[in-house]
């Protein structure tokens, strides 16, 4: 008999939330409870996919249409979803992923405008199924996430948007937790590290029992 999908976690939010830090709490949690774990990223996670994220993260602002941009994100997931989460999810493993679909609806959809209705429709196929059990939004005001990003360097084609882009991209994660409370929770990304670690940690142990399996 094929083991149980592991569960799929997610974790969103706009720039400088610090969802990859607050990832790798919670996979050093999942590790010490003895459960496999898989961590991943988007865009990127494979080979073909991560050569599709330096096609989308670098050049100006404007190298894309927002339809182009739309296919090449929905390139790489398909890629991702196929090689890396559907077959880690598959062995029973937890994937945890930084930034997955509701990403492209926010930020292409609702803030980019090319609305949610055609975005959804559009990455069916990419997803085939792959869609996350829990996911983690966490909530910044976009100033200071953006300054907390500058301030580490690492700013990306994304960055360089305006901040009402930034409030929309906000106010698009807002919107999509409030209609899907059951799988979005919203964490206050202020909060201490640790807290926010332990807050997190404690939603997955409610959630899916890791440490009792
Ligand atoms: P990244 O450096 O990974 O940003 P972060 O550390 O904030 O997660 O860059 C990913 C950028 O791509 C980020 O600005 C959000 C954007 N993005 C989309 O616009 N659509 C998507 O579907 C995904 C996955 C990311």
């Amino acid at each position: 008999m094929s083991a149980p999908a592991g569960p799929f976690v997610t974790f969103e939010g706009g720039e400088g939330a610090g969802k990859t830090t607050q990832l790798r709490h919670l996979a050093g949690r999942l590790q010490r409870a003895g459960r496999p774990v898989v961590t991943t990223r988007e865009p990127g996670g494979t080979e073909g996919a991560e050569a599709i994220r330096r096609l989308l993260l670098e050049g100006s602002g404007e190298r894309w249409s927002p339809l182009a941009e739309l296919y090449l994100f929905l390139a790489a997931r398909t890629d991702h979803v196929e090689r890396v989460i559907r077959p880690a999810r598959a062995c029973g493993a937890f994937v945890l992923c930084d930034r997955f679909h509701d990403s492209t609806r926010v930020y292409q959809g609702i803030a980019g405008g090319l609305g949610l209705e055609l975005v959804d429709r559009l990455q069916e196929p990419a997803l085939r199924g792959a869609r996350p059990d829990l996911t983690i939004l966490l909530d910044i005001d976009p100033a200071e996430g953006l300054r907390r990003r500058r301030s580490d360097g690492n700013a990306s084609r994304f960055d360089a948007r305006d901040l009402d882009f930034h409030r929309r991209v906000r106010e698009g994660f807002l919107l999509l937790a409030r209609r899907e409370p059951e799988r979005i929770h919203v964490f206050d990304a202020t909060l201490p590290e640790a807290v926010l670690a332990d807050e997190i940690w404690r939603l997955v142990s409610e959630r899916f029992a890791p440490d009792r399996a």
